[in-house]
């Protein structure tokens, strides 16, 4: 195989970050096709840990070109004190981290506009402050500022001017807040860009070139299925493409084709931010998994939500992003408790769904529960129990895609393969 993709299965956190950081060994590009600085994916290394928001998750890996491609928003300051960080490990060049010129930019404004919403109007999203929807809301209105645009004063002067009226009188007159001025903003993203440039370039060029090559390549995906913005929980959702037809649109494929799809699911679910959760728990079951879990968003730092296994949600993953495979992650976590469940399907109006559908209003479906034999293993060995075969089959069997990968514990070598992806 040449080309997978890389998804969250479910509303993001899923272990996306880990299991990039492992594949990445067998590949030669790691591409983030969508999304911003909202994604904070994990790799735990000999210990430490590394959170990464921007830079794709390969870059560990020194072989390995990592690719920032056209659909994702970039915060360049948020960038450069990420790659800073990550000189601490590795050395940061163009010949491993390549951003693309026509990745669209997040200005003050934009994450200004971002915060300031969200205390406004009765619908809260929960964003992660960010700027990610106004960025985007720019980039597809056609006034956006791309990465290119940094790099040329007078240019990045004329895009700002263009735009800047609206924002900062919705700012200061709508919201009371004091937003810089249009020559301000322009000082510092000229500065900005004159240290990123040494990271910019053709990405799409350079991905197709190596592709046609024989090169293979990782597509990483933030966020996941239910926060797409048009498959997801709308309007709970993020405001990007986060599901495998974001590839072709934020990166660019050679001749339309991404080999495999493997879904990122942790064994239970979890959910940061506003919106309907099924089979959210509020007892010491749903405390117990958050505490052991350690769900806190890697982000925002925000306590996450938390709830068992969903599969009418998953099976409607495995069909709005074509997923082929499965790495479930985080089973430690359940590993040791009484109890475990898992949602078969829902049941509304008297009538029983298998499967999520758009649309459907998450908020009133009653969620039908199959108890599972619990399992406790502590993965010391080669072989998991058989209550955890089981258990494993009983989500292939549900979902009707292998579980490639098993993943119990951070560390980067906590991982079990079942098959090969490379
Ligand atoms: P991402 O956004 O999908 O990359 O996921 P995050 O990094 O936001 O959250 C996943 C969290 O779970 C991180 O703290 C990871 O270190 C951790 N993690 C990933 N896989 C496992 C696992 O199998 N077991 C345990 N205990 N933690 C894991
Ligand atoms: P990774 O890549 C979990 C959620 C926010 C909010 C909604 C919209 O680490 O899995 P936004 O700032 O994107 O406008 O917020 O989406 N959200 C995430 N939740 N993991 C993420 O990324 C997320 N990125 C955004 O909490 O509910
Ligand atoms: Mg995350």
């Amino acid at each position: 195989m040449k080309t997978l993709a890389l998804i969250g299965a479910q509303w993001g956190d899923e272990g996306k970050g880990k299991i990039t950081d492992m594949l990445s060994r067998q590949v030669d590009y790691v591409v983030r096709f969508q999304g911003g600085n909202n994604a904070g994916h994990t790799i735990w290394v000999d210990g430490r840990k590394i959170v990464l928001h921007l830079v794709p998750s390969g870059i560990l890996h020194p072989h390995c070109l990592s690719i920032v491609g056209h659909g994702v928003v970039l915060e360049p300051e948020a960038f450069l004190k990420e790659v800073a960080e990550v000189r601490q490990y590795i050395d940061v060049t163009k010949k491993n981290l390549l951003v693309s010129e026509n990745t669209s930019v997040t200005t003050s404004w934009h994450k200004l506009i971002d915060a300031a919403r969200e205390g406004q109007g009765p619908i809260k999203i929960g964003t992660t402050g960010k700027g990610i929807g106004p960025t985007y809301e720019d980039k597809i209105g056609r006034r956006g500022l791309r990465v290119r645009d940094l790099l040329d004063k007078d240019q990045l002067h004329a895009r700002l001017k263009n735009t800047a009226g609206e924002k900062i009188f919705l700012l200061e007159k709508l919201y009371g807040i004091q937003a810089p001025t249009v020559e301000q903003e322009t000082e510092r993203l000229w500065g900005l860009g004159q240290q990123l440039k040494e990271f910019v370039g053709d990405a799409f060029g350079v991905l197709q070139e190596g592709l046609a090559a024989g090169k293979k390549a990782l597509y990483e995906g933030a966020q996941g299925a239910l926060l797409d913005v048009d498959y997801g929980t709308y309007p709970y959702v993020t405001s990007s493409s986060t599901t495998t037809s974001g590839v072709h649109t934020g990166a660019g494929t050679l001749r339309g084709t991404v080999d495999e799809v493997l879904g990122i699911c942790k064994a239970y679910t979890t959910r940061v931010g506003e919106g309907p959760f099924p089979t959210e728990l509020f007892d010491d079951v749903g405390k117990y998994i958050q505490a052991t879990g350690k769900e806190f968003g890697a982000t925002t730092g925000r306590v996450r939500r938390c709830g068992w296994l969903d599969l009418p949600l998953l099976r409607y993953a495995v069909q709005c992003s074509s997923l082929t495979s499965i790495a479930l992650t985080k089973l430690d976590i359940l590993s040791g408790m009484d109890v475990l469940k898992v949602c078969e399907a829902y049941e509304v109006d008297g009538k029983t769904f298998t499967t999520a559908r758009p649309g459907m209003d998450l908020a009133r479906v009653k969620p039908l529960y199959k108890d599972l034999r619990p399992f406790k293993d502590d993965f010391s060995g080669d072989k998991f129990s058989s209550e955890l075969e089981t258990y494993i089959a009983h989500i292939e069997k549900g979902l009707g895609i292998p579980v490639g990968i098993a993943a119990y514990g951070p560390d980067r070598e906590q991982i079990k393969f079942r098959k090969s992806f490379f």
